[in-house]
């Protein structure tokens, strides 16, 4: 029998930052550890998406297959036969339902995706690839049919998207395709209490992204560990000069708790505990910097360590078999919408 998919994407537009690290990379890491053997564990490159807004092409083929030793250096397991790395273009069917898809998808859903709205607004000229973005995501998610998507809160919209896509779809022509669960079923399997959020230190009140221009409020995971502490440092915070876990009020403070909770592997409420009372936040940085340096330390030095050629083997291994996969779902839906008898 086919074991339940866990699966998740990280774009290769930049070096990733800590929030992708927190936000997307280490739950699926955990959920490998913990349900080995269990279930597949899906963790690939969507280099389609990388370039929805614009990027130096002549990066984009090197960073692609270093997202992949990130993968490695940040505890995945290469070695666990359950367990596909691959490169999203490397998978012609990816490409190929999107554009079934489309069809299925209404220029009001997308139009209404945040995500396309922020990066979106304001701009002159928008591509077709940005506003088009979460109906290829629904297909990178669609193809394997995958359960569970572990990504942080900027994207639970698009997984939303994805399930309401394969609903309609199913609805129309019968049961195509494995439903992702629903928002409330995801939250309780990555054992937490919601989707989390780094946010920019300098601008809190933004997420932490690696697409930011400055860079300044951001902890790139190939940041020198002091360089990392610094911005911990210097990160904006506020007046109030109490410690409390507020998003709302104390978006700066409730950071730096998170972050140094999702470090240390503690719960944000306990963290907070640990600060209530406290008038002054040099303790509270000065700890999450020290969280900070320490974890960028050991992952640089196991990012140092990843035998590329194993990367290379793992990447083509997966991308073999998943074209098997993707390639079977696809030819189930081109039947099911008339391409094929
Ligand atoms: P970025 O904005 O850094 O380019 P991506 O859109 O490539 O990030 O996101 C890759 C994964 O990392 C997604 O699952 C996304 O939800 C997660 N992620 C990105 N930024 C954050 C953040 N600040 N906090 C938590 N998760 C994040
Ligand atoms: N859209 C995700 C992001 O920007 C990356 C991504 C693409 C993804 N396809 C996916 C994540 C499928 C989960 C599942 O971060």
């Amino acid at each position: 029998m086919n074991k339940p998919v866990i699966l998740t994407g990280l774009r290769a537009n930049n070096d990733l930052q800590l929030g992708n690290y927190l936000g997307a990379l280490l739950p699926i890491i955990e959920m490998q550890k913990k349900y080995a053997g269990e279930y597949q564990i899906n963790l690939f490159v969507p280099d389609l998406h990388s370039f929805t807004t614009p990027i130096d092409h002549s990066k984009l083929y090197e960073q692609s297959i270093n997202n992949v030793r990130v993968f490695i250096a940040a505890g995945l397991d290469i070695n666990n036969a359950d367990t596909f790395v691959y490169r999203q273009s490397h998978v012609p069917a990816h490409s190929e339902l999107t554009v079934i898809l489309n069809c299925f998808t209404y220029m009001g859903e997308l139009s209404r995706m945040t995500q396309f709205k922020e990066k979106g607004g304001g701009q002159t000229s928008v591509s077709v690839g940005l506003f088009d973005y979460p109906v290829l995501m629904a297909a990178d998610i669609l193809l394997y049919g995958a359960k569970y998507v572990p990504v942080g809160a900027d994207q639970t919209q698009h997984v939303e998207l994805a399930r309401d896509i394969a609903i309609r779809m199913n609805n129309k022509f019968g049961d195509l395709f494995v439903l992702p669960e629903a928002e409330k079923e995801q939250i309780a399997f990555a054992h937490s209490q919601a989707r989390l959020r780094i946010r920019d230190l300098q601008k809190p009140e933004k997420k932490m992204s690696k697409s930011d221009e400055s860079g300044k409020g951001v902890i790139f995971l190939t940041d020198a560990p002091e360089v990392a502490a610094k911005k911990i440092m210097s990160a904006t915070t506020d007046s109030f000069e109490k410690i409390s876990y507020d998003t709302e009020n104390q978006p700066g403070i409730t950071n730096l708790i998170d972050i140094l909770a999702a470090l240390t592997g503690k719960d944000a409420t306990e963290v907070a505990q640990e600060y209530e009372g406290q008038t002054q936040y040099g303790p509270l940085k000065t700890a999450t910097a020290e969280a900070v340096s320490t974890f960028l330390t050991d992952f640089q030095e196991r990012l140092s360590a990843v035998d590329d050629a194993a990367v290379m083997a793992k990447l083509e291994a997966g991308e073999k078999a998943m074209n098997v996969t993707a390639n079977n779902t696809l030819a189930g839906v081109q039947k099911a919408v008339g391409l094929r008898n």
